[in-house]
Parts: structure tokens; C-alpha cells; sequence
């Protein structure tokens, strides 16, 4: 039988718990509240180990003897996260292969790429805007949550706009992958192999017509990467390129939805940005520690070893709540409050470490772009729908949808 909360008054009261029960789905902070005050490394039913104090999780996103590849893993624990994964994928990489691959996209995908984009993403944003405009009432994630980052990722990769509706639902089905063996089902990870396999049979065409025909999109950017006589593999490519296209807005959707919502929920917050737009990159900040959109991750230790004076074995799991994390208040004044002037504000939302976000620079620049013509386009926006639904994923934390009025 679950415990409720406010019954936990001692570690005792939090063994066999599971923070993964959809009871604490949708408000899971006072739970997190509690696992940091009387347990912050604390040992789930399932074996794994949970930090959620910002301290632990730092030390172990940059600590090098853990790792992201489930291939470390010991025995038949559970995990968060993947278990065959195709060892191509950055995010799943160890050194040395990490260094290489990272280092040959970021040859790509640089900051000069992601500045020049800013007219285009105020462009896109005022398009959304004006079609919501129109239409009096705005469904936020679909009519700009998710089409801007969409829209900006596949025209950075040179994904032609005519065939994007082929991708269906296959980015939700892939990211959900993530969430294996928390609760996806047999259908959620075949849905999840189908769509990886149709994105591979598409980039696949779209990476033989770039090598035939470089243009100037990213695509073309990371075939010719090269550094030191190396270059990306063909399975790099594939790799790569899905990483990026699900990377590039899976995540960026729940910065503006979450955002969005947390916003309209402390009006005093959303009226000081109003009156101070200078606030936007700081507000940004804000919204990505409160309401993280990668709500959590998770290494395995590859050697016997301590944290935060626990002892860790060798193929262990280490679940980084990054959410819990960002509202430690060791770290951060009145951390369960929103503040959109927080000075100092080291939220790990991008994490830390090798893997932190490669697309951190265009998130940012997204969410800012997004939310300032949001306040300076509709000056009476307001909630239409006071409880608006989470998705079904855990890992990437956002809304279904999110109903506001803006006129
Ligand atoms: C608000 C939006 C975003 C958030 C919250 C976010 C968050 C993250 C996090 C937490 C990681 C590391 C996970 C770990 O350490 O296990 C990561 C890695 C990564 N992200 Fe993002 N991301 C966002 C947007 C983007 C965008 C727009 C792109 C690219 C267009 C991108 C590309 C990547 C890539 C390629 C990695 C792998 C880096 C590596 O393993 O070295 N992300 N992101």
C-alpha cells in the first residue's frame, strides 16, 4: 500500500516506496521534498539508487567512472532509460568515442549557426502567433509549443516542410522509449521500434541526397565535419541525426509548455516580465529549474565507488532526479517558489558533465523568442483550463495540452 506524503515522517516510512507511481505523477515535489530531507540517496524497490540532492547529482553527471550506456549495467536490474541501445547515440556514448563524435558535431552545430537563426525563430513564432491571433483562443502546444521547434530543427537539418507529415507520431513513440521499464507496455515499445526504424529509412534517403548534393543545412554540415582525418561514420549519421531531430524539440515543446503554464499560474511573475522583457533570458533560466522538461536521467556506476558517503558497486544504476535537484534549497532560495530575476541559477535542466545539452544555446534562444511575443502580443492572456493533463512520458516531462485564452 502507498504512503501518502504527509504520513512520511521517517526513511523507514519511505522504503518500498515507488516515485514512479502515477499518485505522484503530477504534483511529485513534496515527495521529493521528503526523499531529500530523510533519504537523499535512497534505494528504490526496483534496486536502483535515487539522488535528489543538487550536490550528489552534479558529482555524478560529472563524474567520468559513471556512464550512460546501459551496457554497464549489472545483472537483470531495472533502469530508467534504454537497455539495447545502438551504442552510436552521443547521449549513450563513452569516452573516447564520446569525445570524438561530440567534437565532429560540434563542428557542425555551432553557436554561430544557432545565433543566425534568431530572425528565422522570431519569424516562425509571429506566423504561430497571428494564426492564434485569428482564431481568438490557442491551444499552446499545438499551435506553437511544438510546430516552433518542429519547424526549427527540421529546417536547420534541411528536413524539406513538405515531408515532415510523414513523421506522424513517430517522435513521441521514439522519446517514449525512454521511459522503458518504468511503465511502457509490449505496444508503447513496439510503436517506439517502428517509428526509430521509419525515421532510419528516411534520414537514410535524405543523407544519400546530401552526399550526392551538399546544400548548406546541417545535414550537409555533418557529412563534411571532419577533424583530424575522421569523419562520421555512416551509422554516426544516422545516429546523429535522429538524436538531433528528437533532441531538437521533444524537449524544447516542454520548456515552452511548462513554461508557459508556470507563468499563467504566478501572474506576478508573468507581469513582471511583461514590464521588463530585458528579464527574458533570466526568466528562461527560471522556467527550465522549476518545471524541468527532462524531468530525469540516470548513470551506472562502471567501479566500486562512494557518493555522497554511500558505498555504489560496479554495474549499478544511479537515477538522477534532475527535477529534485533543481529545488534543493542548499542551492536555491525558496526553491519550491517562482522567481524569474533568481540570481546564480544553477539548474542542472541541461545536466552537467560530457553529455551537457548541445543544443542548450538553441533552447534557450527558442524559449526566450517564445515567450516575450507571447506577453507582448496578448496582453489579457489567461488560463482556459486551470488542470491541463501531463503526457503519458515521465522522462520528458510536459503537457498534453494547454487551453489559454488571449484576447
Ligand atoms: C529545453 C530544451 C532542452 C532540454 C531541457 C534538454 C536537455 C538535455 C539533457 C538533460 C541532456 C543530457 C542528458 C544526460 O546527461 O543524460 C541533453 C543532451 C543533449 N541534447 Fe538537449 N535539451 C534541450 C534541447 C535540445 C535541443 C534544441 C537540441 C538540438 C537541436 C538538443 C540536443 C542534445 C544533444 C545532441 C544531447 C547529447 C549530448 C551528449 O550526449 O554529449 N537538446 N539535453
Amino acid at each position: 500500500m502507498a504512503l501518502g506524503v504527509d504520513a512520511i515522517r521517517s526513511a523507514a516510512d519511505l522504503e518500498g516506496l515507488d516515485p514512479f507511481l502515477p499518485e505522484f505523477r503530477t504534483d511529485p515535489y513534496p515527495l521529493y521534498r521528503k526523499l531529500r530531507e530523510l533519504d537523499p540517496i535512497h534505494r528504490t524497490p526496483a534496486g536502483a539508487w535515487l539522488l535528489t540532492r543538487h550536490a550528489d547529482a552534479t558529482a555524478v553527471l560529472r563524474d567520468p567512472r559513471f556512464s550512460s550506456n546501459p551496457s554497464h549495467l549489472g545483472g537483470e536490474r531495472p533502469q530508467v532509460g534504454p537497455r539495447r541501445v545502438d551504442t552510436k547515440v552521443l547521449l549513450f556514448l563513452d569516452p573516447p568515442d564520446h569525445t570524438r563524435l561530440r567534437s565532429l558535431v560540434s563542428k557542425a552545430f555551432t553557436p554561430s549557426v544557432v545565433r543566425r537563426l534568431r530572425p528565422r525563430i522570431e519569424e516562425l513564432v509571429a506566423e504561430l502567433l497571428d494564426r492564434a491571433e485569428r482564431k481568438g483562443s490557442m491551444e499552446l502546444i499545438a499551435d506553437l509549443a511544438y510546430p516552433l521547434p518542429v519547424a526549427v530543427i527540421c529546417e536547420l537539418l534541411g528536413v524539406p516542410a513538405g515531408d515532415r507529415a510523414i513523421f506522424g507520431s513517430w517522435s513521441s513513440d521514439a522519446s517514449r522509449l525512454l521511459d522503458r521499464d518504468i511503465d511502457l507496455d509490449e505496444a508503447a515499445l513496439e510503436r517506439g521500434a517502428a517509428a526509430i526504424a521509419g525515421f532510419t529509412e528516411y534520414f537514410g534517403g535524405l543523407i544519400q541526397q546530401r552526399r550526392d548534393e551538399p546544400t548548406d543545412d546541417l545535414l550537409s554540415g555533418l557529412i563534411a565535419a571532419e577533424e583530424h582525418g575522421e569523419r562520421l561514420s555512416w551509422e554516426e549519421l544516422f545516429a546523429t541525426i535522429i538524436l538531433l531531430y528528437l533532441a531538437g524539440h521533444e524537449t524544447t515543446v516542454n520548456l515552452i509548455g511548462n513554461g508557459a503554464l508556470a507563468l499563467l499560474r504566478h501572474p506576478d511573475q508573468l507581469e513582471r516580465l511583461r514590464r521588463d522583457p530585458a528579464l527574458g533570458p533570466g526568466a528562461v533560466e527560471e522556467l527550465l529549474r522549476y518545471e524541468s522538461p527532462v524531468h530525469v536521467t540516470a548513470r551506472i556506476a562502471t567501479t566500486d565507488l562512494e557518493v555522497g558517503g554511500v558505498p555504489i558497486g560496479a554495474g549499478e544504476q544511479v537515477i538522477v532526479l534532475v527535477a529534485a535537484a533543481n529545488r534543493d534549497p542548499a542551492v536555491f532560495a525558496d526553491p519550491e517558489g517562482l522567481d524569474i530575476g533568481r540570481p546564480d541559477n544553477r539548474h542542472l535542466s541541461f545536466s552537467a558533465g560530457m553529455h551537457y545539452c548541445l543544443g542548450a544555446a538553441l533552447a534557450r534562444l527558442e524559449g526566450e523568442v517564445a515567450f516575450g511575443a507571447l506577453l507582448r502580443r496578448f496582453p489579457r492572456l489567461a488560463l482556459a483550463d486551470p488542470e491541463p493533463r501531463l503526457r503519458e512520458h515521465f522522462v520528458l516531462r510536459g503537457l498534453r495540452s494547454l487551453d489559454i485564452r488571449v484576447v
